[in-house]
């Protein structure tokens, strides 16, 4: 089976790093792959108003976007102590992941305190998802 890459885990883990999470104390970083192999991350930046705040999968998928790519090949997710282990991206990111992967993409997520990735496919996360590309 496929593994997520190192390189992915890594990155993801230094974003979590400068994660903004004043208020909810619940720091996520993620790094993603696009379809030419450049590497975007991103950290969960929160606001004093908090719908203000962005996840880190947003961030990371509007610097994808901005720098010309157009699919996710590879996304890891890294967040804080979850149940029941994985920290899954939210509804919300469920759907703006999707607006650029395929149904199979798989997204690996862990919590600082376990060691393995879990993979979901994005079929798994979001099923029968809204989209107008299908
Ligand atoms: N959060 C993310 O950044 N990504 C996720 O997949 C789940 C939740 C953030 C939002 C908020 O800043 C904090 O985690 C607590 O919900």
């Amino acid at each position: 089976m496929k593994t997520a890459p190192d390189t992915l885990i890594a990155a993801a883990e230094e974003a979590r790093r400068n994660a903004h999470a004043p208020y909810s104390k619940y720091t996520v970083g993620v790094a993603l792959t696009d379809d030419r192999g450049h590497v975007h991350v991103g950290c969960n930046v929160e606001n004093a108003a908090y719908p203000a705040g962005n996840c880190a999968e947003t961030s990371a998928i509007a610097s994808m976007v901005v720098d010309g790519g157009r699919r996710i090949v590879d996304i890891v997710v890294i967040g804080g102590h979850a149940a029941p282990g994985a920290c899954t991206p939210c509804g919300g990111c469920r759907q703006r992941i999707g607006e650029f992967a395929n149904h199979t993409t798989t997204v690996w997520c862990r919590t600082q305190d376990s060691a393995d990735l879990q993979p979901f496919t994005m079929d798994q996360l979001l099923p029968a998802a809204f989209d107008l590309k299908r």
